[in-house]
């Protein structure tokens, strides 16, 4: 029997840039409310909301300075209540962002922890003394550019952030700061949310030793992803979290894990697991190299991709269940990603969709994805608000890039380019406030806005629904097993889902080319296709197709027969 969140759609929330009711120019709640029927429509069952917590927004909501507050910039708690109950009588669940690696350097824990080595929060975070010659304890780089240690006066040692120096480490060797978190989780699960997401969450353990690792550029420095992610012993923590969190509950549990491959996903999903599912990026890094540095990036084909995709299909296949997507507040828009240059943006976003609603797992839309949202590539690096766009920026400078060259890389990689105001119609910030957004709105409005595809058949978000709708009808696209075919094409992605007798088949073709589907499709039907007059055996360039294989088993007969 599949769960609840098996079945349901994923709809991801950007808070800030979702939908503002208050003229601020910066998004709330009580937008996210406001919106909910349009989310009913498309067919979503939970929708994930990233952090709404009391916070200094130098990562935009991921350092928290309060586990149970809500940012007044965001609304109240009151607010929040409401989105609940008026979520719940639309069948929709509400998920929290718990983002349990660091706080905010404002945090009351961390401010008391600051303050001398005998406080009773002294080994809340972790704390390191100076190597003999006063440098840096160890030479890695934060996620964010720059060390990953920051000195603290009042303590004369430094501390570890893994992204920025705002965002200092827990220590979750020290039983007290778990339990601390695990209260506020509960909390939330008291309020009756749906279920959790958990941020960064393979950075919680540190080895026991602390060791300079071997650079990775010209800085000096290396990446802290290649000295802790994932470091022995982590599961132990999260299986009292699990314990002490999780079970009993009718909620699901989606880590996000960079740094877990595809063959370690059994640990960490499913029975012996601790979470219900994990983001796994191997698909969504194919451009970058281990170190995730934007101006190194990787040649990479659709084969890879396939490979990727595939590769976590069959780790949860037995024994688990995993997360579909192809974008989220950290990524480039899809249609700029997956795609080759030149590629139209909304065909392409058709043909995505299509694997992303029939893969085996349960799909996670990201605002704007649904109408083919994509990237912007604003000339002036001070026009991005991301610190991690800044970071990288910096860093190719250092590597000796020129600006237009570092900028590139930028177009290509920002997290702001999924962090532009949702495009709702073709109204001054496209609907999305009455003022100035905080970020600016992508040109495209204009065209690509909810209302103006609403009334459109043809548009990437009709398209959505109807695949939702179809995925809702199709016991195989939940419960059935999975199998990639036309594994050697390097235009088109096909994989069938299959149960009891009944075979559906996804081909979508990623290139600018026309592609041969193989002979024995000629007997499928055609049960859907993003290209209105789709037939034959030769699929458009950017074309998507549903097809049904009926085979005939001794009980189908049967069947036919009574
Ligand atoms: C995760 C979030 C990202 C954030 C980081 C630090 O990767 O998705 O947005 O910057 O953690 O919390």
């Amino acid at each position: 029997m599949l769960k609840w969140w098996q079945k349901a759609i994923v709809y991801q929330v950007y808070p800030k840039s979702f939908q503002d009711t208050t003229g601020t120019g910066t998004g709330d709640i009580k937008g996210i409310t406001s919106r909910l029927d349009y989310l009913k429509a498309l067919g979503v069952g939970a929708v994930w909301l990233c952090p709404v917590y009391p916070s200094s927004n130098v990562d935009n909501g991921y350092d928290i300075s309060d586990y149970t507050g809500i940012n007044p910039a965001f609304g109240t708690m009151k607010d929040f209540d409401e989105l609940i109950a008026e979520a719940d009588k639309r069948g929709i669940k509400i998920v929290m962002d718990l983002v349990f690696n660091h706080t905010s350097d404002r945090h009351e824990w961390f401010l008391q922890s600051k303050q001398d080595r005998t406080n009773p929060k002294a080994d809340w975070y972790i704390w390191r003394d100076a190597k003999p010659d006063g440098s840096v304890p160890t030479n890695w780089r934060g996620i964010f550019g720059g060390s990953a240690w920051e000195w603290c006066r009042e303590r004369g040692q430094y501390y570890l952030h893994t992204f920025a120096k705002e965002q200092p480490d827990l220590n979750w060797e020290n039983p007290d700061v778990r339990r601390a978190l695990y209260d506020a989780a509960n909390f939330w699960l008291d309020k009756g949310v749906g279920g959790f997401r958990i941020d960064a969450i393979t950075y919680i353990k540190k080895p026991s030793e602390f060791l300079d690792g071997k650079p990775d550029g010209k800085e000096g420095t290396i990446n802290i992803h290649l000295m802790t992610a994932n470091t022995p012993g982590i599961l132990d923590f999260l299986r009292e979290f699990r314990r002490e969190v999780f079970d009993g509950h009718d909620i699901f549990t989606v880590g996000e894990a960079n740094g877990v491959s595809a063959d370690e996903l059994p640990d960490w999903v499913g029975a012996n697991g601790v979470f219900n599912m994990l983001f796994e990026f191997s698909h969504v890094d194919l451009p970058l190299n281990e170190s995730e540095i934007w101006c190194y990036p990787v040649k990479w084909t659709l084969r890879d991709l396939k490979h990727a995709l595939s590769s976590s299909q069959h780790a949860t296949a037995r024994n688990g269940w995993c997360p579909v997507f192809f974008e989220n507040h950290d990524q480039p828009r899809s249609v700029n990603h997956f795609f080759p240059e030149g590629a139209d943006t909304q065909k392409a976003a058709k043909v995505l969709a299509a694997v992303l609603l029939t893969l085996r797992g349960t799909p996670f839309i990201y605002q704007g994805q649904e109408l083919g949202m994509s990237n912007v590539s604003w000339p002036d690096i001070n026009t991005y608000d991301d610190i991690s766009t800044k970071g990288q920026y910096a860093f190719a400078l250092n590597e000796g890039f020129s600006p237009e060259e570092a900028m590139k890389f930028v177009h290509y990689f920002s997290r702001d380019n999924a962090r532009t105001p949702m495009q709702w119609d073709n109204s001054p910030n496209a609907g999305f406030s009455t003022a100035r957004s905080w970020l600016p709105v992508n040109e495209n409005y204009i065209t690509v806005n909810a209302r103006t595809e609403e009334q459109n058949p043809d548009s990437v978000l009709s398209w959505y629904r109807r695949l939702a709708e179809f995925r809702r009808n199709h016991e195989e696209l939940t419960a059935g097993d999975y199998r990639e075919i036309m594994t050697d094409s390097e235009e088109v992605f096909a994989f069938e889902r299959m149960l009891d007798g009944r075979r559906i088949i996804t081909a979508a073709n990623f290139s600018l080319e026309s592609a041969m589907l193989p002979e024995e499709f000629a007997e499928y039907d055609l049960l859907l296709s993003s290209e209105s007059d789709a037939e034959g055996l030769v699929m458009r360039p950017l074309e998507a197709r549903i097809m049904l294989q009926y085979i005939k088993t001794i009980s189908s007969i049967k069947e036919s027969l009574s």
